[in-house]
């Protein structure tokens, strides 16, 4: 069955927790970096539909700040599948106008990761198509302590004055909200957990799970989720614009009496 979404309220930011590819291998009896390797199939089909579909930016939580704690040949895996990717899909990258970026402890990264990372970051720079954002060595909170950091260094130059640090000025020092706020946190593998994803970033994201393991999402899963997020109400906090309550006039202090003590 196919899924129809409206191409007009495409999310402009949608970010995606991949999960699911351990218990992929686990049920055929094969090693976890076995669904790695199907995962990273999924993430060269995602990244491709959300290229069509319009999206401003992708960001996939490839590899959390927490993940270093994973058996060593695990780790190993995930690495060359990170290379592997980064070779392979540097053309169709450069060729569609992504701009590849990456958040995260980077630095940590190994070199044979860093040695392709860093030059196609340069040479894709100043693409305006999709921006393709990978989290690697990433953790929200993480993100959020390297950011007071910096901009306690600020403060302690005299760059910046304590009553100027507000949600704007920690806005422009966060690495993650350079793509913008997310619109659509999918996360899929059945766990219904943020995973430290993105705190500060997806405040009003709207969140979809999906059953499925990362290695079987397909690109209709993807559009799926896109349908569920066009029929949620966002409101930010605020009441509905199409309420009765947005579009009516502000009640008299008497009717707001009653409606108190009703
Ligand atoms: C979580 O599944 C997934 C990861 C820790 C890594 C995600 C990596 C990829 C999809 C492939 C490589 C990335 C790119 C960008 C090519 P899990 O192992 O925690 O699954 P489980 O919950 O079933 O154990």
């Amino acid at each position: 069955m196919s899924t129809l979404i409206d191409l007009r309220r495409i999310p402009a930011h949608v970010a995606i927790i991949m999960d699911g590819n351990g218990r992929w291998a686990q049920h055929r009896g094969a090693l976890r970096p076995t669904g790695h390797r199907e995962g990273s199939q999924t993430v060269r089909q995602i990244v491709r539909a959300s290229r069509r579909l319009g999206l401003r930016a992708l960001t996939l939580y490839a590899f959390s700040e927490q993940n270093w704690q994973r058996p060593s040949f695990e780790v190993d895996a995930l690495m060359e599948l990170l290379r592997e990717f980064l070779v392979t899909e540097r053309e169709e990258i450069l060729e569609n106008g992504i701009r590849l970026t990456s958040i995260g402890r980077t630095e940590r990264l190994p070199s044979r990761v860093l040695e392709v990372l860093r030059p196609l970051e340069a040479e894709s720079a100043n693409n305006t198509g999709m921006t393709l954002c990978l989290a690697l060595s990433y953790g929200g909170r993480e993100e959020l302590a390297d950011t007071m950091r910096a901009l306690a260094a600020q403060v302690a130059r005299g760059e910046l004055a304590p009553s100027s640090v507000d949600e704007s000025s920690i806005d422009h020092a966060m690495p993650s909200m350079a793509q913008g706020t997310v619109d659509l946190l999918i996360r899929t593998g059945g766990e219904q957990r943020i995973s430290n994803f993105l705190l500060w970033n997806a405040a009003y994201a709207e969140l979809v799970f999906s059953e499925r393991l990362w290695p079987e999402f397909e690109v209709e899963d993807l559009y799926d989720a896109i349908a569920e997020y066009q029929g949620r109400d966002r409101r930010f906090g605020k009441v509905s614009a199409l309420s009765p309550d947005a579009l009516a006039p502000d009640p008299t202090p008497s009717e707001l009496a009653t409606a108190v003590h009703a």
